[in-house]
């Protein structure tokens, strides 16, 4: 009887019809055609398209190029052109879909964005940085005609950004198909009203997108673990097309960045016959926080300093191109790290990088503007905002108020109008914006200058948390001025570092420039470098050590926010051209550590630390500052060639070690001493000619969804004991042989004037990164890297 009822149940499921999804999300990023030429016959249904190239989204086109002086956005902006751009797809929609809404969806597009559908003018959209949709249902053709959406992007006036922006449609668009009545994502909100591991409340409010909601009866809702087990659910009879419940919850896990738990939520929408005519679904996290003038930020109840990097949206080699994986890649590295916030500096990010601060746990300050009406650049967002402001900033708040990892709004930037009265009236009323739609989180703004008057005090009173930018021998002053605000440390260090280079150490932290007085640096390096040990800033800026030791030192700072997590296009300070990419990253450009990695590393993160610099291939007696990070021991001892140089510690002012050592080649040695005894030790050896790679494929762990999309291949330049030869590069080629494209190549150095997008790239300092994307995911792929004497074949499983 049994298996009969098996056999039935299973014959049962076999041939039950697969279930239409009543919402669905179509990838829509492939099979797009682009052009740089520009003429309004493209935007017709009947125009064919010849010689336009086939393109998948997310697309960035400016990353193409090689670097360039001539182009308008100046090196401050990547030295790299914007123009005019145009795509189109043709795309067919089944019969039965007849019926059903369709909707278009683009997470962002940088810049103007006119869209049309089968001839139709859609509209235009206006903010680089935020998503939008365009309803293309009253003019879709079904069945074997053909519809085409075309695109044009318009990032022709230049300069419009401080930083690189990439020109396109480089983020993701996904044509999502609803049922006719369906739930706004817009309108829905997720707050937690009441949260600890006893009893806990989730309210959900949403709406229809119709006022004729007779059709829906009832809103299912369901809580569920990741284990798929059933936390609470309830269903509603709804009367109204909105509605607003809450469930009640225990002994929930709470949310924090080092145990990010997250639950499922599912909205389920049914008719008077239980048919389900709309599904949301959202990843939910319990988590309460708190701001204190005082005793400075708490997560749950207990105090917690935000550890935190400000981040700009490319992703070095690929540009603006939003690539989840990538991203992942940078988050993950800043968690080894021991980063548990970022601010996304200095607009809002793509929805795909919260999702995975939400899973990964970082706490997200999320920034809507660099500017106001006072314009930064002759051709940014200023010209536009007057406008367009509040309803942005209203996008911005309805797009990301239901990820747990946001938890404060930032409504800008060292904004011009932070000193007049204009300032205090945008604040005020932006502030009151955000909050209308979003009461659970404060409204913070970055602000700058030691200049208290009364309008800048009066601006800084009108948001719930105060950030200030720079100027550590200010910051016990601030409690004074500001009576009754809480405070962060929202932007520090603008420290300068290119990876792998070592100038001799002064006895005083270098100010690259020096003052306003001076555009660049005067006394720099020939080859557009700086010094890695961290002894170089901006004047506005000083070392990580020294930044970082002002904000933890005083309990009333709820945390800091250095810049930069990474390196970035576009702000060379303090070179001109041909510098073209930033030099204020903890990692280089291309995703490499540089050494105050270790530094941040040893104060932040749960991790053994023990790292030595610099590399020890020298001049006979020259004399080398050695430094070395460290955490969890009493002191350090270095050896070279076996004879001890002395132990060494770190104090309360300073976090390394240091000896200054007369080069002799050879093997240089540190121990980490713990109670007497050694509990750690590294090596660095003196390294020969260059006669192989090793090449590091990484991949697993920045997979998404159980996908890995690109490949990261580090190539680190070696002798033949296996040394990393720090001082004799070579040019590699990076050759696809089967199932694979190089989807760039860099090696971290600021001034390399070949596009990022070049299959060849030299080492820098012994190492290159080269990003490989695979056609056919569960295909091996092969690549093989040569140089003139060197070849290797790459397999990637
Ligand atoms: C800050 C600014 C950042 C960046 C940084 C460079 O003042 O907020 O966007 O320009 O300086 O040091």
């Amino acid at each position: 009887m049994f298996s009969k009822l098996v056999s039935f149940l299973v014959l049962f499921v076999a041939v039950m019809p697969s279930m239409a999804q009543p919402r669905e999300a179509i990838d829509f990023n492939g099979d797009w055609f682009f052009t740089l030429e520009d003429d309004l016959q493209f935007r017709r249904a009947d125009f064919s398209p010849t010689n336009w190239k086939k393109v998948s989204l997310p697309h960035d086109w400016s990353i193409g190029f090689d670097f360039g002086e001539e182009y308008p956005a100046g090196n401050a902006g990547g030295a790299l052109p914007g123009g005019v751009g145009w795509y189109r797809k043709t795309f067919q929609l089944p019969k039965k879909d007849k019926g059903s809404h369709h909707i278009l969806y683009f997470g962002g597009v940088y810049r103007y964005a006119e869209v049309w559908i089968n001839g139709k003018y859609l509209g235009e959209n206006i903010n680089g940085y935020l998503s939008f949709e365009h309803d293309l249902t009253p003019h879709l053709r079904y069945g074997s005609e053909q519809n085409v959406i075309a695109v044009r992007v318009d990032n022709s006036l230049q300069p419009n950004s401080r930083w690189y922006t990439g020109s396109g449609i480089y983020r993701d668009v996904r044509l999502e198909k609803r049922s006719s009545v369906h739930l706004l994502r817009e309108e829905t909100f997720i707050t937690t009203p009441e949260v600890s591991t006893g009893k806990s409340l989730l309210r959900v409010q949403s709406a229809f997108n119709q006022k004729t909601a007779g059709q829906a009866r009832k809103v299912a809702l369901k809580l569920q673990d990741k284990n798929k087990n059933i936390v609470a659910k309830k269903t509603i009879t709804l009367s109204d097309n909105q509605f607003e419940d809450q469930l009640e919850v225990s002994g929930i896990a709470l949310w924090t960045p080092d145990n990010p738990t997250l639950y499922d939520l599912h909205i389920t929408v049914l008719d008077h016959t239980n048919k389900v005519l709309d599904v949301l679904q959202y990843q939910v996290g319990f988590r309460f926080f708190h701001f204190d003038e005082q005793k400075g930020f708490s997560l749950n109840g207990e105090s917690f300093k935000l550890w935190g990097v400000c981040l700009h949206h490319d992703l070095g080699a690929l540009g603006a191109a939003f690539n989840k994986s990538a991203a992942k890649r940078q988050l993950m590295m800043m968690k080894d790290m021991g980063v548990n916030a970022i601010r996304t500096a200095h607009n809002p990010p793509a929805e795909e990088f919260l999702d995975l601060c939400d899973e990964l746990g970082f706490l997200v300050q999320n920034e809507a503007y660099d500017m106001w009406a006072k314009r930064k650049n002759k051709f940014d967002y200023h010209i536009d905002f007057k406008e367009h402001h509040i309803d942005d900033l209203i996008s911005l708040v309805k797009r990301d108020r239901n990820h747990p990892s946001v938890f404060m709004w930032s409504i800008g930037n060292e904004i011009r109008e932070q000193f007049d009265s204009t300032g205090i009236a945008f604040t005020k009323r932006m502030t009151e914006v955000v909050k209308k739609l979003d009461p659970t989180r404060p409204v913070t703004a970055a602000l700058t200058e030691t200049n208290y008057d009364k309008n800048f005090i009066a601006q800084a009173q009108a948001l719930d948390v105060l950030g200030f930018n720079y100027k550590y021998f200010d910051y016990d002053r601030l409690p004074t001025e500001f009576k009754g605000v809480p405070l962060i440390a929202s932007e520090t260090t603008s420290a300068l570092q290119t990876r792998g280079v070592y100038d001799s150490v002064q006895d005083t932290i270098q100010l690259w420039p020096a003052s306003s007085q001076d555009k660049f640096v005067t006394n720099g390096n020939p080859d557009f470098t700086v010094s890695a040990y961290d002894n170089v800033a901006a004047y506005w800026g000083t070392s990580h050590e020294r930044a970082w030791l002002e904000v933890k030192k005083r309990k009333f700072l709820g945390g800091i926010f250095v810049w930069t997590g990474f390196d970035y296009l576009g702000e060379p300070v303090p070179y001109p051209y041909p510098a073209r990419s930033s030099y204020y990253g903890i990692v280089d450009l291309a995703g490499l550590p540089k050494d105050v990695y270790y530094m941040y590393q040893s104060e932040w993160a749960d991790t053994e630390v023990l790292h030595l610099l610099p590399h020890w291939n020298w001049k006979e007696g020259e004399q080398v500052d050695v430094w070395c990070y460290y955490n969890n021991a009493d002191e350090v001892e270095l050896f070279l060639n076996g004879h001890s140089l002395g132990r060494r510690s770190k104090t309360e002012d300073k976090l390394h070690a240091e000896w200054k050592v007369p080069f002799e080649a050879g093997e240089l040695k540190v121990t980490k001493i713990k109670d007497g005894a050694v509990v750690q030790e590294i090596v660095k050896k003196t390294a020969g000619k260059p006669v192989d790679i090793v090449v590091n494929v990484e991949h697993d762990r920045y997979a998404v969804d159980g996908k890995t999309d690109l490949h990261f291949l580090t190539v680190s330049l070696v002798d033949e004991n296996g040394i990393v030869v720090p001082d004799n590069d070579v040019e590699l080629s990076f050759i696809p042989q089967d199932n694979v494209t190089i989807a760039g190549t860099d090696n971290g150095y600021q001034a390399d004037l070949s596009s990022l997008s070049n299959t060849k790239r030299s080492t820098y300092k012994g190492l290159a990164v080269g990003i490989a994307r695979k056609h056919n995911p569960e295909k091996e792929a092969k690549i093989m890297i040569k140089s003139n004497t060197i070849e290797k074949e790459i397999r990637i499983k």
